[in-house]
C-alpha cells in the first residue's frame, strides 16, 4: 500500500471547501468547510460570497487535512485540484492554492474534471471502477449518462440533460414550497412521509420517440409548480409530504429506468452513481431494486461522498498519478465549463522541471 501514491485534493467549483488526501484507493482523510449557511438566504449560492469563504477556508481547512490523515505535505506525491465546471471565481481559489503548494512542495499539480472526480470517488468505497463502467452523473449542474472504459482518459457521454439538472428541479420544487436551500435533502426528507403514488407528475422524455438517454425535468418542475399554484389559489393546504414524494418519484423513476436501459443497450453489468443527487435514499433504493431485477451490479458511495467533497479529487488525482497521466502545467486555468470528456488538464511534458529548488526551499521551508 505505501508504493501506492500519496494525493491531497482541492475542491472548490461550488460552496464547498473540499480538501481530501487518499493514497491510492484508500481515503485519509475527508476536511469540508462549507459556505452553504452563508447562501440559504438568497435560495441559492451566490458566487462572489462562495469565492470568499474559499479564500477564507483554504489554508485550514488544507492543515485539517492533512492532520487527519497523520501525513506531512512533503510526503505527498502529488496535487489534484478541480480545474472544472463549476463557478469560475470559485475554481480560480482552489486551482491558485493548488499551485501555491505544488510549487512550493516540488509536487506535480493535476487539474481534474469536478464531473469525472464524482465518479471517481467510488474506488475509496468499492475498489477499482470496473472498466467499462455505466456512470449516472446527477448533481446541481448536471445530470448525465456517461460511459467510462478508463476514468483518467476515456469518457463517453451517451444523454445528458436538455434544460435542468435533477438537483437543480430539487432546489426549485423545495424553494416554490418554502423549505429552503439546498432542496434535495429536506424533499428527501419529507418524501418518507410521503405517498409517492399521491400525484401524478410528468416523467419527461420517456416517449417512443424520445431519445432514449437524454433527461428534461423542466416540465415536471412546471407541473410540480402549477399544481401548487393550483391549491394556493383554491384556498387549500399543499399537502408538502405528498408534493415531495410524487415530485421525487418521476425524478427517480426516469433516472434509473433510463440508466438500466442505458446498461442493457450497452452490454454493461454495472452501474455506477454519483454527484449531490446519489445521496437520495429514494434513488438508491429503487435503482438497487431496478438493478437487481436486470442483473446488473450497483456501486454508488456513501451520500457524504456523493455531495462535492475534496476526496474525490484526491481519488481521481491518485488514479492519474498511479495510470502514469501528465501532469497539469503551471499555467494551468479555471475552466468553469471544462467538458466531461476531459478528465483532466494535462500539460506539456517536463513542464515541472522549470521549478527552481531554491524558490522551493524558501517557499515551503
Ligand atoms: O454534486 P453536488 O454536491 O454539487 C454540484 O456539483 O452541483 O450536488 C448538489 C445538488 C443540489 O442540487 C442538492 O439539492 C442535491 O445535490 N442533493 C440532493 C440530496 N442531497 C443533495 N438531491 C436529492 N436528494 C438528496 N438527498
Ligand atoms: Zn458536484
Amino acid at each position: 500500500m505505501a508504493d501506492e501514491p500519496l494525493v491531497l485534493g482541492i475542491e472548490t467549483s461550488c460552496d464547498e471547501t473540499g480538501v481530501g488526501i487518499v493514497r491510492g484507493t484508500t481515503l485519509l482523510a475527508d476536511a469540508v468547510a462549507s459556505s452553504v449557511d452563508e447562501h440559504a438566504r438568497f435560495g441559492g449560492v451566490v458566487p462572489e460570497v462562495a469565492s470568499r469563504a474559499h479564500l477564507e477556508a483554504m489554508v485550514p481547512t488544507i492543515e485539517r487535512a492533512l492532520k487527519d490523515a497523520g501525513v506531512s505535505a512533503r510526503d505527498l506525491d502529488g496535487i489534484a485540484v478541480t480545474a472544472g465546471p463549476g463557478l469560475a471565481g470559485a475554481l480560480l481559489v482552489g486551482v491558485s492554492a493548488a499551485k501555491a503548494y505544488a510549487y512550493a512542495l516540488g509536487k506535480p499539480l493535476y487539474g481534474v474534471n469536478h464531473l469525472a472526480s464524482h465518479i471517481c470517488v467510488d474506488q475509496l468505497e468499492h475498489g477499482p471502477l470496473p472498466e467499462p463502467t455505466m456512470a449516472l452523473l446527477v448533481s446541481g449542474g448536471h445530470s448525465s449518462l456517461l460511459l467510462s472504459a478508463d476514468i483518467t482518459s476515456d469518457i463517453r457521454p451517451l444523454g445528458a440533460t436538455i434544460d435542468d439538472a435533477a438537483g437543480e428541479a430539487f432546489d426549485k420544487i423545495a424553494r416554490v414550497l418554502n423549505l429552503g436551500f439546498p432542496g434535495g435533502p429536506v424533499i428527501d426528507r419529507y418524501a418518507r412521509e410521503g405517498d409517492p403514488d399521491a400525484i401524478a407528475f410528468p416523467r419527461g422524455l420517456t416517449g417512443p420517440r424520445d431519445p432514449a438517454y437524454d433527461f428534461s425535468f423542466s416540465g415536471l418542475k412546471t407541473a410540480v409548480a402549477r399544481w401548487i399554484e393550483a391549491r394556493r389559489a383554491a384556498g387549500e393546504e399543499v399537502p408538502v409530504r405528498d408534493v415531495s414524494a410524487s415530485f421525487q418519484e418521476a425524478v427517480v423513476d426516469v433516472l434509473t429506468r433510463k440508466a438500466v436501459r442505458a446498461c442493457k443497450d450497452e452490454g454493461v453489468d454495472h452501474l455506477m452513481i454519483g454527484g449531490g443527487v446519489a445521496a437520495n435514499s429514494r434513488l438508491r433504493a429503487l435503482a438497487q431494486e431496478r438493478c437487481e431485477a436486470a442483473g446488473i451490479r450497483l456501486r454508488v458511495p456513501r451520500p457524504k461522498l456523493c455531495t462535492d467533497n475534496g476526496a474525490m479529487v484526491a481519488a481521481l488525482g491518485a488514479e492519474m498519478v498511479a495510470r502514469n497521466r501528465a501532469a497539469s502545467d503551471w499555467d494551468l486555468s479555471a475552466d468553469s465549463s471544462l467538458p466531461v470528456t476531459d478528465p483532466h488538464v494535462p500539460g506539456t511534458a517536463h513542464s515541472h522541471d522549470h521549478v527552481h529548488e531554491t524558490a522551493r526551499e524558501n517557499l515551503y521551508p
